[in-house]
């Protein structure tokens, strides 16, 4: 594989791409002399192995509905083998429209309308907003930030439980926090779930962009003994940035279980797109492999160039990041309010970041912003940051 080169600067403006395109209604920043670090999508191509499985079926020229997917399935189960250490059968999976949409038809197969479903917060927004859309009640379970990390707060939640509730949702890594839950907090998850008869469903979307000295734990292999409550979501569109696929794989090993997401997506008539999976199945490759290996690499940088960066702005102090290129920065130290710190980020240094209230409690006084774009984007953000709060130095 030639070395994939992230620091070429791709112009996405114009290409119907939500990230650049929609900054300035969302934001008030222009793409023309602006910085988007908001959706969670990379300013990099994907591997040529994605770009040549996309130019045959548009050489072929006949777009038709797809049909036996063994390759596919084959390559899912070959990945988390691989990269997981995690044995699946490929009848276990089921293939949804995204992951937003496999948290949805979780929600239709397992939940009914005014049930609670849980989520750790601050937490990927879209949770809340399926939850709240479907007529189910959020319930937030606020991490505990203890010095800057995120903990799980076990004897508060328990206190908080109505007794109403039959769902948890998982972020594992979890956005926005970074974090890459332990052995141990898997196991409190998990009895957690058995303890309260909660369904499980374990979102491990960014489980391939753990950086440098972690290790990702997929919870159905840690803990087997709730294979009979758990659902785990997983997908390439985050691992290999093609979002625009929109497809994702719910892996679920319990028969009854399996049975009621796969009539979810029957009801709802969710059956995937044909470039979608051929797009997933050459990157789950070993070229997709080496791919990602290099891409961990150039984040892990871009990520200690703007934690120094942070650092050396009094009042700003980001999440040490475990996974994700997403990083959660506390401007609480600024002793700012919230549209204080954002006009000066926003109007400032004219950066697009993710408003940390979205996320739900607990997030008011961040904001998150995307790394995942050629480095001399991140030293010009640290730039822009550290002007727009020079008083502060
Ligand atoms: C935890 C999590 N789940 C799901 C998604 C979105 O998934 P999809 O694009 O497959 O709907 C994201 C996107 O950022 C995410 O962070």
């Amino acid at each position: 594989m030639t070395r994939p080169d992230f620091d070429e600067i791709i112009d996405r403006v114009g290409t119907n791409c939500s990230k650049w395109d929609d900054m300035e209604t969302q934001y008030g920043v222009s793409a023309r002399n602006g910085l988007a670090m908001w959706v969670a999508d990379m300013d990099f191509r994907p591997p040529a192995a994605v770009q040549r499985a996309v130019d045959a079926i548009a050489a072929h020229g006949v777009f038709g509905y797809p049909g036996a997917n063994w390759p596919y399935l084959a390559a899912i189960q070959w990945w988390m083998q691989q990269r997981h250490d995690w044995q699946i059968q490929t009848d276990w999976i089921l293939t949804c429209a995204g992951l937003v949409n496999g948290v949805a038809m979780a929600l239709d197969a397992y939940t009914q309308p005014g049930d609670g479903v849980i989520v750790m917060s601050p937490v990927y927004h879209a949770f809340a907003r399926t939850i709240r859309a479907s007529g189910r009640d959020l319930r937030e379970l606020p991490l505990a930030n203890d010095d800057g990390n995120y903990r799980m707060d076990w004897t508060g939640w328990e206190a908080m439980l109505t007794g109403t509730e039959r769902l948890l949702i998982l972020c594992s890594p979890h956005n926005p926090g970074g974090r890459v839950w332990t052995a141990t907090e898997l196991r409190e998850v998990a009895d957690f779930c058995i303890r309260h008869d909660l369904i499980l469903v374990s979102d491990d979307i960014h489980c391939d962009l753990v950086l440098p000295g972690h290790k990702h734990l997929m919870i159905a292999k840690t803990c087997p003994d709730i294979t009979n409550r758990l659902i785990t979501l997983t997908a390439a569109t985050k691992t290999f940035n093609i979002a625009g696929a929109h497809i994702g794989n719910a892996i679920i090993a319990d028969d009854d279980l399996r049975a009621r997401f796969k009539g979810a997506l029957m009801a709802r008539g969710i059956s995937p797109g044909l470039f979608g999976i051929d797009m997933v199945t050459a990157a789950y490759s070993p070229e997709g492999a080496a791919w990602v290996d290099a891409l961990v690499d150039y984040l892990d940088e871009n990520r200690r160039l703007f934690d120094q960066g942070i650092k050396a702005i009094p009042g700003l102090r980001s999440m040490p990041l475990q996974a994700t290129y997403l990083s959660w920065v506390d401007f609480s130290g600024t002793g700012m309010t919230p549209d204080e710190f954002t006009a000066r980020v926003e109007q400032g240094a004219r950066i697009a970041a993710n408003h940390g209230a979205t996320f739900g409690s607990g997030g008011d006084s961040f904001l998150r912003f995307n790394l995942a774009t050629p480095r001399a984007r991140v030293i010009d953000a640290v730039d822009r940051l550290q002007k727009a709060f020079a008083d502060l130095q």
